[in-house]
């Protein structure tokens, strides 16, 4: 059995998938994050060494299997976002917990940071990337204060990011910070995480052997919404619309939904683990 997990991270699902597939089995595994794939391997080393890794965004999934020899997996794997050491370590700029610099990049060894983001992007486009990416109804008020001030403010730390938002939009809801969404925004903005999520699906959905299996977690409406509608649109057939009967089919359906509704972690396990709490479980076969 051939596997591919999407996010490697610290190797918790790798490691649960690699004892199950046994020795005969390979396990392909992405991670933007070097210091999370270094953790990860070690890990993994104890358990067999049927398994590859690659430092990439699983948008280059088919491309990197491909260069493999691999054409067809029977499980892809995705459990997005962001892993605990990214929220527990100042140095990575995801939190406004602690001070750090204002960095989220998943991959440190390249691409722009947030601070860089919010030095050079354009005020619409800013806009646009809080009310998209963080659902925030102010956002342009925040984007031209931000272009306003950046050539005397420069924004580089996260607590004082946090901060600054907290003053040009007042304060948030009880128990929860103005600048969340915002930091949201910021982070699946710097690492392009939604146009990454609908090409690795697409390529998931397209290198599943008959049978196998696609299964997503996230954490946010943003990324469920995407999940749903890829699995309804391959999950349905494309009928020609100038056919009067209707009956026509134009492109075949390529998967069959496992989950109508996703699947919501319990009370027990939100105990248990609070980070799960937002999590949304979305799994489908290939036919
Ligand atoms: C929720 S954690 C995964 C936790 C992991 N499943 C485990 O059991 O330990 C998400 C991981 O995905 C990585 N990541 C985020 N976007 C990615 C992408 N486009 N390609 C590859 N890895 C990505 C992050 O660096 C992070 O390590």
């Amino acid at each position: 059995m051939t596997v591919v997990d999407c996010n490697l991270g610290l190797g918790g699902h790798a490691s649960h998938i690699l004892k199950a597939i046994g020795s005969e089995g390979m396990l392909y595994a992405f991670d933007l994050d070097e210091r999370n794939i270094a953790v990860a391997e070690s890990r993994l080393r104890k358990i067999g060494d049927n398994f590859r890794i690659f430092h990439d965004s699983f948008a280059s999934l088919t491309d990197r299997l491909r260069r493999e020899g691999v054409s067809q997996v029977n499980a892809v794997l995705f459990d997005l976002g962001l892993s605990s050491p990214h929220i527990d370590d100042p140095c990575r700029g995801f939190s406004f917990l602690h001070d750090g610099p204002l960095d989220m990049r998943f991959d440190a060894s390249s691409g722009l940071m947030a601070a860089d983001l919010l030095r050079t992007t354009p005020e619409k486009e800013l806009a646009d990337i809080f009310y998209k990416y963080g659902e925030e109804r102010a956002s342009r008020k925040l984007a031209k204060a931000i272009v306003e001030d950046r050539s005397r403010i420069e924004f580089n730390s996260t607590l004082q990011f946090a901060r600054y938002v907290e003053r040009v939009l007042g304060r948030g809801r009880p128990g929860k910070h103005r600048a969340t969404k915002i930091f949201q925004a910021l982070r699946i903005a710097v690492n392009e995480e939604l146009s990454a999520l609908e090409l690795g699906l697409d390529q998931a959905v397209e290198c599943l052997a008959p049978h196998g299996h696609v299964v997503v977690l996230s954490y946010h409406s943003l990324e469920d919404r995407i999940v749903k509608r890829h699995f309804k649109f391959r999950s349905t057939d494309l009928r020609d619309p100038t056919d009067p009967f209707g009956s026509r089919v134009l492109v075949s359906k390529t998967l069959s939904l496992l989950t109508k509704k996703p699947i919501i972690p319990s009370d027990e396990e939100i105990n248990k683990n609070k980070r799960a709490r937002s999590a949304r479980l979305r799994a489908a076969e290939k036919l």
